[in-house]
């Protein structure tokens, strides 16, 4: 089975709001697949028909080959799931990591808590409880949460929510060991730059459409076409975005322009409709790298481009 997460045509309304529309995406065995859009993109709903916390939906869900809708359970004991979701407040960390191994029948209990709070540096803190904890503190609790059954798909909504960077260097680099044992990883976020060093494989969700997805590698030769400026000057970024091949222009926190093209364009051609067209009074011009910051914010923008709000 060379996919273990398999999407067809999955849409999902909550009453009238459309969450997902028509998404297809399959999850390469092995993969760490970053799974990126804006707030509201439809993510967590995503992730929820996968561990079947949502059951009406429409199109097909498979993992490991399983209906998802028909065979819930069976699936589930072989996902780990960190919801973007409260843990009870009330429990201290090792009562409730205690609880869920005994609900999944965890042999071995107490030395895999071990293991894992080691792992993610909760050791000294095992007896506080969930409610005092601080949000990155309680980030990795649901993340020893999410591996303690050693599960062969990890299923992870904005795992570096709130961690700081020592945290969330441990945390990718636990993913990346992971993955390279051969377990399966998808992982949404809407920052981009964590994802950035680990993924493998990435789509990009928006208004509940997905807008683009494959490997990363094949994602960038995609897009090495696209160029990035940096402009420092007079601009209208209203007529800057007029120009066909202009996908976006924002000021950075220095206070300069940042302007992404598609196509074959060279910056000549940028330089001389900036002058020419606009009038602008340009003092410092210079390309930059296409990140994958970029890469997003661009998909997004060309699919705002194309008038679809
Ligand atoms: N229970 C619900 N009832 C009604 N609408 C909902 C419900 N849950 C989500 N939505 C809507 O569905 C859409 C997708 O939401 P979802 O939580 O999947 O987005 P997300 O990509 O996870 O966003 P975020 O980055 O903010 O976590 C949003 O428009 C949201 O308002
Ligand atoms: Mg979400």
């Amino acid at each position: 089975m060379n996919n273990i997460i398999e999407i067809q045509n999955l849409s999902k309304s909550y009453g009238t709001i459309k969450a997902l529309d028509q998404v297809t995406l399959n999850v390469p065995k092995g993969s760490i697949y970053g799974y990126l859009g804006p707030n509201g993109a439809g993510k967590t709903t995503t992730m929820k028909v996968l561990v079947g916390l949502l059951r009406y939906f429409d199109g097909s869900v498979k993992i490991f080959g399983q209906e998802v809708k028909t065979d819930t359970v069976e699936v589930n004991k072989r996902i780990g799931f960190l919801p973007d979701a409260e843990m009870p407040k009330n429990d201290s960390i090792h009562r409730f990591l205690s609880l869920t191994a005994k609900m999944n029948g965890i042999k071995d209990r107490e030395n895999r808590i071990s293991e894992l709070l080691n792992q993610l540096g909760l050791r000294k803190l095992r007896n506080r409880k969930i409610g005092n904890l601080s949000k990155g503190q309680k980030q990795r609790v649901g993340l020893v949460n999410a591996l303690l059954n050693d599960p062969e798909l990890l299923i992870l909504d904005e795992p570096n929510n709130g961690l700081d960077p020592i945290a969330r260097t441990r945390v990718l680099s636990l993913l990346k060991d992971l993955a390279k044992s051969g377990k399966t990883i998808l992982l949404s976020s809407h920052i981009i730059g964590e994802v950035d060093k680990i993924a493998t494989n990435l789509a990009i969700i928006h208004q509940g459409r997905i807008i683009e997805q494959g490997r990363r590698s094949e994602l960038f030769e995609r897009y090495l076409k696209h160029g990035k400026y940096i402009i420092a000057g007079k601009l209208d970024p209203g007529k800057v975005t007029t120009l066909e091949y202009v996908t976006s222009c924002e000021l950075d926190s220095l206070g300069r322009y940042q302007v992404t093209t598609s196509g074959e364009i060279n910056e000549e051609q940028l330089l001389l409709d900036l002058i020419q067209k606009f009038n602008s009074k340009i003092k410092y011009f210079s390309s930059a790298e296409f990140s994958l910051e970029d890469l997003f914010l661009e998909s997004i923008n060309g699919q705002l481009k194309k008038g679809d709000k």
